[in-house]
């Protein structure tokens, strides 16, 4: 029988109707909207189109976006003083640099500059902490939408055996310490890893976040298990057609699996909708303190 599919866009859907909601009820006493700022330098077209991306469901769910635009030659500092500055605004509640960024610019030490508390995308030391410990904070977006995914399909983690296949700070470090606070065996794998297929193949829930199409097969996976695929790669089919398709070769996969999430439709609305989510929450916080 063929997976069920996990239908990140319709969550999203769900999730972005909740936020309208919250957004309503509170707008009244705080006196403004949630506010959105995201920092973008250079001109990646993908990067751009993410952030205009973010940008219309901001707008969709009654978020004020503050989004500034650099040149690819724009300076750290001037990075620095922006990020100071949306720091400061009380109009603000969430910042996002947008990555990744031209080489010239540090990135880390960007991210780092974001007062934790209107740090969006989760990405802040602290708030990666925070996560380390088991303490309350805003998570890094994409982990957070493939537990959320993972929670409304009532799909039981706890006792699992779980495989993350990637272990970059932005998705499989912070996704790995999610699993293990819901209590899954949890396995990290990546491109030093021995026998990829082997510890595939031991997955009750399988979460490939690498960038490589095709990477997991049929083969490599479990009767029955749940895979979520991060990955997202822009492919040319043999007509010279640009789509874009994950990590998992989905149509043989999905005769395998019980559970499968699609690229796309699947984990890249959850970011978008988890990076509202957490925008609302600094919101409500910073509002109530
Ligand atoms: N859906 C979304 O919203 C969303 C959000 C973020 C990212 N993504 C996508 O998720 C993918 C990963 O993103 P990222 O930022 O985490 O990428 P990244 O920083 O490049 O990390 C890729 C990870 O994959 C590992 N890897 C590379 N080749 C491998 C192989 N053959 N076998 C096993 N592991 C291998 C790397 O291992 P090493 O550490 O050993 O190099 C690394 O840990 C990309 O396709 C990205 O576009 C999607």
């Amino acid at each position: 029988m063929p997976a069920r599919i996990l239908d990140g866009k319709a969550l999203a859907e769900k999730i972005h109707q909740e936020l309208r909601d919250r957004i309503a009820a509170l707008q009244p006493q705080i006196g403004r909207p949630p506010g959105l700022a995201v920092l973008m330098a250079g001109d990646n077209p993908a990067s751009a189109a993410y952030v205009r991306n973010k940008e219309r469901a901001c707008t969709k769910v009654g978020i004020a976006s503050f989004g500034r635009h650099f040149p690819t030659e724009t300076t750290q500092e001037e990075l620095e003083d922006a990020i100071a500055a949306c720091n400061q605004d009380e109009r603000i509640d969430g910042i996002l640099v947008q990555l990744p960024l031209p080489a010239h610019l540090d990135s880390v030490a960007l991210l780092n500059a974001i007062a934790p508390h209107k740090d969006a995308d989760g990405l802040h030391p602290v708030n990666l902490g925070r996560l380390l410990r088991g303490e309350p904070g805003l998570r890094s977006c994409t982990p957070a939408g493939v537990m959320r995914m993972l929670k409304e399909d009532r799909i039981e983690v706890a006792g699992k055996q779980a495989v993350v296949v990637g272990r970059s700070i932005l998705v499989g470090k912070p996704l790995a310490m999610m699993l293990l606070a819901e209590d899954a065996t949890v396995t990290v794998a990546h491109s030093r890893s021995h026998d990829l297929a082997a510890i595939t193949r031991s997955a009750d829930i399988l979460i490939p976040a690498v960038g490589k199409p095709g990477l997991i097969t049929a083969e490599m996976v479990k009767p029955g298990a749940v895979v979520v695929d991060v990955g997202i790669n822009r492919i040319e089919d043999a007509s010279g057609k640009a789509r874009l398709v994950g990590d998992v070769d989905f149509q043989a996969v999905k005769e395998v699996a019980s559970a499968i999430a699609p690229v796309p439709g699947g984990v890249g609305p959850m970011t978008v909708a988890m990076l509202l989510q957490n925008t609302v929450l600094s919101y409500q916080i910073i509002c109530n303190s």
